[in-house]
């Protein structure tokens, strides 16, 4: 048996979507991947198919390390196993290599995130070097009753993007950084009240998500954010509202506030010096 990381972009994108399907099979969450999805995955996330890699055992795909690259730091945004493959050491090799391969392409930090309650995961980047940076949370809250009006202005998500990159912690986990904000498009909305920002998944669904929530520097600890998030709830009612867990725990007291609920999956946002 001979294992081998073949680059991604030899392989065509429906193969690796299928790969990636494959390789979270039993996940905590379930993972289909269409070829559409894996599109958006791609450019949303900022993941470098030439730097990404299809693990190999001779000549078969037993898995799949996706690698996201801005500047100097890398994200390590999938890494699977078909389940055959799992827990006989492969995984532990392959961060191995890419590891290996991130300083030889210059960069000096890898970053992850991982759900606390994956205990392979969790051990496996432990294992290889990676530190929890702090523990990320999302909600959830069904059908809020608010009439609370405002006047909410709606505003191009580029300004909000640009905003949180100014006004937003300098370590915020990948997924809610201004370079990911940049890459929303409609029918995502942003919204704008005072100096409170939102941006959200297509309000016209039965389900919504909150993607970004930003308060600036200057105007934080009046409870801004929560007047917004109301007003949010009031101009589209009926809906099911959603936080995935990639919030950082120490915000969301902001969620708590507006009577959200938090779930139970939460991941450690993790970090490896290169
Ligand atoms: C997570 C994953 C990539 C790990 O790869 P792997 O080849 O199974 O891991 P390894 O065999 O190298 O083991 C790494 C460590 O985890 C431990 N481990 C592996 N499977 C485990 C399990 N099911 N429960 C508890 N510990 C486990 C191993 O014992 C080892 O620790 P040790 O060196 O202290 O003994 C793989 O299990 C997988 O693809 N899972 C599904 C997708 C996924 O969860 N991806 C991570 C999301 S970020």
């Amino acid at each position: 048996m001979t294992l081998s990381l073949q680059p991604a972009h030899e392989h065509p994108i429906p193969a690796l979507a299928d790969l990636m399907t494959r390789s979270f099979e039993g996940y905590f969450v379930p993972v289909n991947i269409t070829e559409a999805a894996m599109h958006t995955m791609l450019r949303h996330d900022g993941i470098d198919l030439t730097a990404s890699r299809v693990l190999m055992k001779d000549d078969q795909p037993i898995g799949l390390a996706l690698i996201a690259r801005r500047g100097w730091t890398s994200r390590l945004a999938a890494m699977g196993l078909t389940s055959n493959a799992r827990n006989g050491g492969v995984g532990t090799w392959a961060m191995e290599q890419l590891i290996e391969e991130a300083k030889s392409r210059g960069e000096k930090e890898m970053v992850l995130e991982v759900i606390e309650q994956n205990t392979a995961g969790v051990k496996l980047y432990e294992k290889v070097g990676f530190k929890k940076i702090r523990r990320l949370v999302g909600y959830k809250l069904e059908n809020p009753q608010s009439d609370a009006a405002h006047n909410l202005e709606e505003i191009d998500i580029r300004d909000l993007a640009r905003q949180v990159t100014y006004h937003g912690m300098k370590d915020l986990p990948w997924q809610l950084s201004g370079a990911t904000i940049m890459q929303y498009t409609p029918p995502a909305r942003a919204y704008r009240l005072n100096d409170a920002y939102c941006l959200i998944s297509n309000p016209d669904a039965a389900d919504v998500a909150i993607h970004s929530v930003l308060v600036k520097a200057r105007s934080r600890g009046a409870g801004l954010s929560g007047v917004l998030m109301r007003a949010l709830f009031a101009k589209f009612p009926g809906k099911v509202w959603h936080v995935s867990p990639i919030y950082p725990e120490e915000m969301g007291f902001i969620f708590e506030h507006v009577g959200m609920e938090r779930e139970t999956i939460s991941q450690w946002q993790m970090s490896r010096a290169l």
